[in-house]
């Protein structure tokens, strides 16, 4: 693609100056499809100058971290820090259920996290954040008359408190734009056209307390619901998908016992870019597949529902 490789020069040049000689860049990696282009294409133009932090927070998808070791330190041989801070997060989410009062506490818990990782990095003075041309209106507010409707942690307050000059490579581009850079960038496919997954990540999709068991159940049903769509050919019709624990319990029969279990709520839907989306009309008989194998494989699990509503007026996540 002539524009992409045309904007991936322009731009390499321009970190280059911006960076100089001497000095070093962190950048926060997540494992999702903009922090991983960033990473790319800051890797390509100052190399080992570049340190990549990836905080587990527990509240990551199936295997998120060995597939970011793959990635980025075998592959791409990026200097990485793991940090494994699943307690921290989880103690501080201990008994909150509200949406934005996660969001915070884990903005919180973040910015301390990715500051005690960054003093112990000598020289840094710049922080490469994957924000995206969406991102930067929504944070200004083009969604109505009340301001943001969702706090996105990943947008601002990480740059302020650390004192770091901001890269934001990407914040002219579209989502589908950044995966073309992406595949230019030799970033391997199944990275590159991952669906989005929000900065709370697991968080928000577990409605009401977050454990340690009500994490692993809405982890297990997503993965099975991913993989069921990869194996059978949908998931790239759909922008993104994941499974929602919701916080009631409901009746169900197993052989000839009474269950009273959890109920996972399965969400796919077709967009640009997250703005507006439109519910994914996937077979019936595949929903029922999934779920069969949710409610099979799933401990805890007796009911499985599919979200039909479109945004607006519903948003993509439940919380
Ligand atoms: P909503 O639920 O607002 O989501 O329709 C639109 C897109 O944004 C993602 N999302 C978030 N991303 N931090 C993020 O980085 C957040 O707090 C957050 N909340 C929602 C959501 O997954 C969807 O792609």
């Amino acid at each position: 693609d002539w524009n992409m490789s045309n904007f991936l020069d322009t731009h390499i040049a321009q970190i280059r100056e911006q960076v100089g000689e001497d000095e070093q860049v962190i950048c926060g990696l997540s494992g999702g499809v903009d922090s991983s282009v960033v990473a790319a294409m800051l890797h390509k133009a100052i190399g080992d100058r570049l340190t990549c932090v990836y905080v587990d927070n527990g509240l990551m998808r199936h295997k998120e971290t060995e597939k970011v070791r793959t990635v980025f330190e075998d592959h791409f041989g990026i200097d990485l820090r793991v940090v494994h801070a699943q307690d921290r997060f989880l103690d501080e989410l201990a008994g909150v259920d509200d949406p934005e009062e996660k969001r915070k506490i884990i903005g919180r818990v973040f910015i301390d996290v990715f500051e005690e990782v960054a003093k112990e990095i000598p020289n840094v003075k710049y922080l490469a954040q994957g924000t995206l041309y969406p991102d930067v209106i929504e944070s200004v507010s083009v969604r109505g008359p009340s301001a943001t409707i969702k706090s996105h942690h990943n947008v601002g307050g990480l740059p302020e408190r650390l004192n770091f000059e901001l890269i934001e490579p990407l914040r002219e581009l579209f989502k589908d734009e950044v995966r073309v850079l992406g595949r230019t960038l030799g970033l391997p496919a199944d990275m590159v056209d991952r669906h989005p997954f929000p900065g709370p990540g697991l968080a928000v999709r577990i409605l009401g307390d977050i454990t340690p068991e009500r994490l692993e159940v809405v982890r297990a049903a997503d993965h099975i619901f991913i993989e069921g769509l990869r194996r059978e050919g949908h998931y790239h019709n759909v922008w993104q998908a994941f499974a929602v624990l919701l916080p009631v319990r409901t009746v169900g029969v197993m052989g000839d016992q009474r269950t009273y279990d959890q109920v996972i709520a399965l969400r796919a839907v077709t967009s640009r870019d997250g703005m507006t989306a439109d519910r994914s009309h996937l077979p019936m008989d595949f929903l029922g597949r999934m779920s069969d194998q949710i409610i099979n494989g799933v401990k805890g699990v007796n009911r499985v529902v599919y979200d039909v509503s479109s945004k607006p007026p519903a948003t993509i996540e439940w919380e």
